[in-house]
């Protein structure tokens, strides 16, 4: 579905990622996990085209959308949820959900179903529906840039660093999201510092380490390598 091939960003002179190639197939969780500052984010705001790489192709579904603006990829079907989840603290949880539909047609018209489906994945939110998005707890406002980002019913979702900042409790309630919006079909792309709970659910796993990728296999095989355990897991 998609199809990331030799990437090179750069930041300025500063080179951040570094000949990236990735796969997603569709249907499947693919877990990217890498450190602070390895490149995580700049990888999902290329995908989603706030930054344009300086060569090498982003294919999706067969269409080339390198260095295609945001408004276009997400009118293609690939949102997103932003590290520090960026939602609209003085709108209500309603007003920040339709926003997430608002531009894009065909979301635009199921919002109602839509919203009944984040609302069975994040009751919470339900109960919450006129409350100033920005009053809520981090985990909320976590829940509610997922739920936000699924409004706009893509077929791929990029989700950076969703864990950042949640309990654990909590960090369960937004995988457990993801997985049963992976299982009605969306396709999902999700960046971690939270290898262990990540790398679980994946069906294929990188590793990123510094701007390149260093390592790809299944999430499972990547767990029990000694790399991994040693410099991510501290066993
Ligand atoms: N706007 C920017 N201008 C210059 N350099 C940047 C910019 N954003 C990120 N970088 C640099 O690019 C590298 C990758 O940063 P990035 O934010 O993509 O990492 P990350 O894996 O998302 O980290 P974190 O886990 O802290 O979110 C870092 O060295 C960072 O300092
Ligand atoms: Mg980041």
């Amino acid at each position: 579905m998609l199809k990331i091939e030799n990437i090179n960003v750069f930041y300025g002179l500063v080179q951040a990622l570094w000949d990236i190639s990735i796969e997603v197939p569709e249907g499947s969780i693919v877990s990217i996990v890498g450190a602070n500052g390895a490149g995580k984010t700049t990888l999902m705001r290329t995908i989603n085209g706030i930054i344009k790489p300086k060569s090498g192709k982003i294919i999706y579904n067969g269409i080339d959308i390198t260095g295609k603006d945001s408004n276009y990829v997400v009118s293609n079907g690939i949102t997103h949820v932003p590290e520090g989840r960026q939602i609209f603290p003085k709108m209500s949880v309603y007003e920040n959900l339709e926003i997430g539909a608002m531009f894009i047609k065909d979301a635009w018209e199921k919002r109602k179903e839509t919203m009944e489906f984040v609302f069975s994945l994040f009751p919470r939110l339900k109960e919450r529906i006129n409350q100033a998005a920005g009053t809520m707890s981090g985990g909320e406002q976590q829940m509610l840039a997922v739920a936000r980002a699924l409004m706009g019913r893509p077929k791929l979702m990029l989700v950076d660093e969703p864990s950042l900042g949640l309990s654990p409790a909590l960090t369960l309630t937004v995988f457990d999201a993801l997985k049963k919006a992976n299982k009605e079909g969306v396709t999902i792309l999700l960046v971690e510092q939270n290898v262990k709970k990540s790398l679980e659910m994946a069906k294929i796993g990188y590793v990123l380490e510094n701007g390149r990728i260093v390592m790809k296999d299944d999430g499972k095989t990547l767990l029990a390598n000694p790399h991994i355990k040693k410099a991510y897991l501290g066993v």
